[in-house]
């Protein structure tokens, strides 16, 4: 079968690899149907995640039909549609049954990371009753792929930690789509004001058709005098950090309100300095999370009655062997005023 390969930081091709085979009889085969590039692939190729080895196929994301079910999963069978959930979860450990399937004891976060992933021909699931999601009949399978990753993440990692609540002022910094996502579902919760940050113009632009009430240009604009003239000099109930460098994470610092919220979203590569000096008598609370993808049901349902459109953020659609453009475009998003990009048979 054909591959998107990793070949250490900078490094990648597109290349025969043996088809992916059962190898536990609680694994499924999907044929990938539909894919996508994360930021976090990024990330990847920028190196900073150096657990990941030359030879790894990348990707976390997308919709697929069963090729073939190991004889103990029993919730799928050959020719079903299933959404791959990044998170690969047994359903059964300490941290699967407290709904922490990010941290599963056989699973977690391993697709295109320490396992091979999605951006292949096929690719092998582990857990597969627990870790695959059957698509409703009729759906538009474009708006799911959006439900393996940058939905319950955005959610998750970002309104939910953040505790975004009716009425207050939320900042989401990183205007990606996982900022985006959490753009989206932070409306679940009806916030006053919800500031997008970020240095591309077009994301931000977008952003406002989202919901965005406010945008700021953080590479043309002081956005710690924005918000404060935005908030009467408070700050944000909630921000969201949605990039993963050092300067976004410190932006958060300086924009949180008294008793507020700073949700990191973002996969950091290198170390963030925690100003305690300005934030120890603040009431603040830090959280992080790496997706557990507890919310993805929910989150389906959410899509299916358009409540939230999240195939609006698909911007450029290639053929799976064009996946070394669909990264060039989105490593370029600004440049090719790239959101998702869709990467199909
Ligand atoms: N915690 C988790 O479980 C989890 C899951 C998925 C993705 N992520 C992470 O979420 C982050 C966002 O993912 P994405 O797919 O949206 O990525 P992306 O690369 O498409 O988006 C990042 C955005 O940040 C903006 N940006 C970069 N530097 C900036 C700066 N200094 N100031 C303001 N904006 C800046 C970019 O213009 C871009 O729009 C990444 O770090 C990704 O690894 C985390
Ligand atoms: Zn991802
Ligand atoms: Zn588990």
């Amino acid at each position: 079968m054909k591959a998107l390969v990793y070949h250490g930081p900078g490094k990648k091709s597109w290349e025969e690899k043996p088809k992916s085979e059962l190898k536990e009889t609680t694994d499924a085969v999907v044929k990938i149907l539909k894919t996508t590039i994360c930021g976090t692939d990024l990330h990847i190729m920028k190196g900073d995640l150096p657990e990941v080895t030359d030879g790894r196929i990348l990707g976390h994301e997308g919709v697929g039909v069963i090729e073939e079910a190991g004889s103990s999963v029993s919730n799928f069978k050959k020719g079903d549609h299933v959404i791959i959930s990044c998170v690969t979860s047994c359903g059964k450990c300490e941290y699967c049954r407290k709904g922490m399937y990010s941290h599963c004891e056989k699973g977690g976060w391993i697709l295109g990371h320490m396992i091979d992933g999605t951006q292949a021909e096929y690719v092998r699931i582990p857990y597969a009753d627990n870790s695959l999601y059957p698509v409703p009949a009729g759906s538009d399978e474009e708006s799911l792929v959006m439900l393996s990753d940058i939905l319950p993440t955005g959610f998750e990692c970002g309104v939910l930690n953040g505790q975004v609540k009716p009425g207050d002022i939320i900042a989401i910094v990183g205007a990606g789509p996982v900022g985006m996502a959490a753009l989206l579902t932070a409306q679940f919760y009806t916030p006053a004001e919800i500031i997008v940050i970020d240095q591309d113009d077009n994301r931000l632009e977008v952003a406002k058709t989202f919901g965005a009430t406010h945008i700021i240009n953080s590479a043309k604009e002081n956005v710690q005098i924005k918000v404060m003239g935005l908030t009467d000099g408070k700050g944000v109930d909630t921000a969201i950090e949605a990039v993963g460098v050092p300067a976004t994470f410190e932006l958060c610092e300086e924009i949180i309100a008294a008793g507020g919220h700073i949700a990191n979203v973002g996969v950091h590569g290198k170390s963030v300095t925690l100003h305690l000096e300005t934030l120890w008598d603040r009431n603040i609370s830090i959280t992080t999370r790496l997706v557990d993808t507890v919310t993805t049901p929910m989150l389906l349902k959410t899509v299916q009655s358009k409540k939230i459109e999240p195939e609006k953020l698909i911007t450029h659609r290639f053929k799976l062997d064009q996946i070394i453009e669909a990264y060039d475009t989105f490593e370029h998003a600004a440049k090719e005023k790239a959101l998702k990009v869709l990467i199909e048979i």
